[in-house]
């Protein structure tokens, strides 16, 4: 697991120079964006920002790193992408707040959430009583646990990097948390339809990324349990127009992302319907409703 910080000028700018900077540097300018520099990169590119300091499902720069290679939207386009390990530092550097080190501020504060490190950094937080333990269980099994803006009782799992197969998605540990666990990712995971109706004992959650997983229009019909959902990653899912009964229950959407899922653009344009209110992305750069970014 990694440690509280990633470092900008000697993990993640070696990185970039490596496998970015050729188109997106000096000599080539690719898409309007450069990478060679803080202010470069906090400016983005053609289609706008490309890092949200605290929320790397929102930074595009970490995210097309993680497209399949055969995706036109991979990144980089040519020569050898970013290993894993690569990917999950450059993630871990978005999310605690894509620092650059000294002498340069992001405008706004950036949404932090701090991972506990398995050297001794839990205090910080000083969680309390069971939560201790039930962290550490989780922990053993592979789910990275993290907490949400600093506060010790709003908790966030990552399933990414636990061993479960298909079917056999087990979510007791996590269901001790009990009303403190607000975000659950099983993106990239095997979890199968049939796991998500064990998700109705999760019924805090407030976030769910599911992105890039085989979840169909059968999965969804699980999460009408989850009353106090207002973001859902469906990215790269079979997910198909067949769920829009579904998804227009779920009023409390705020964002939505159906992006190279099965859903077809009329689809999404009956579901914005029905869903006034939620910020549903379905293509790399057009929200069709009141997305994010718009002023
Ligand atoms: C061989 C050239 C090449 C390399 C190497 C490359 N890119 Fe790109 N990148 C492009 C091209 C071309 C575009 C524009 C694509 C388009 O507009 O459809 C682009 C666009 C992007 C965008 C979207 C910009 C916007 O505002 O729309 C991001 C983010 C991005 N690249 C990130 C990266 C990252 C991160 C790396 C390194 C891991 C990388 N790229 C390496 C060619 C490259």
């Amino acid at each position: 697991m990694l440690g509280l910080s990633v470092d900008y000028h000697t993990v993640i700018e070696p990185i970039l120079k490596e496998k970015c900077y050729q188109c997106h540097g000096e000599d080539k300018v690719k898409g309007g964006l450069r990478l060679d520099s803080p202010d470069s990169i906090m400016s983005g590119g053609d289609g706008g920002e490309v890092l949200v300091p605290g929320a790397p499902i929102d930074s595009l720069l970490y995210l097309m790193t993680t497209y399949p290679e055969d995706d036109p939207d991979y990144m980089p386009q040519k020569g050898e992408g970013l290993s894993q390990a690569e990917q999950a530092l450059l993630k871990d550097w978005i999310e605690v707040g894509a620092y650059f080190g000294e002498g340069f501020k992001h405008e706004a504060k950036p949404s932090v959430g701090k991972k506990y490190s398995d050297t001794g950094s839990k205090g910080t937080y000083k969680i309390v009583g069971e939560a201790v333990l039930i962290v550490t269980k989780l922990q053993e099994i592979g789910v990275l646990v993290d907490t949400v803006n600093h506060d010790a009782k709003r908790f966030e799992l990552a399933y990414t990097y636990a061993e479960f197969s298909a079917g056999s998605f087990d979510f007791s540990e996590a269901v001790q948390l009990g009303s403190e666990l607000v975000k659950l990712s099983l993106a990239r995971t095997d979890v199968a339809n049939d796991d998500l109706k064990k998700l109705k004992q999760l019924s805090s959650i407030e976030y769910l990324d599911l992105s890039r997983t085989r979840v169909g229009d059968e999965g969804v019909t699980h999460l009408a349990e989850l009353p106090k959902l207002s973001y859902l990653n469906l990215r790269d899912t079979n997910v198909s127009d067949g769920s829009i009964e579904q998804l227009a229950r779920m009023t409390n959407l705020e964002q939505l992302y159906l992006w190279g899922s099965q859903f077809t653009r009329s689809g999404v344009l009956a579901l914005q319907e029905r869903l006034p209110e939620t910020a549903i992305v379905f293509d790399t750069n057009i929200g069709l409703g009141n997305q994010r970014g718009r002023p």
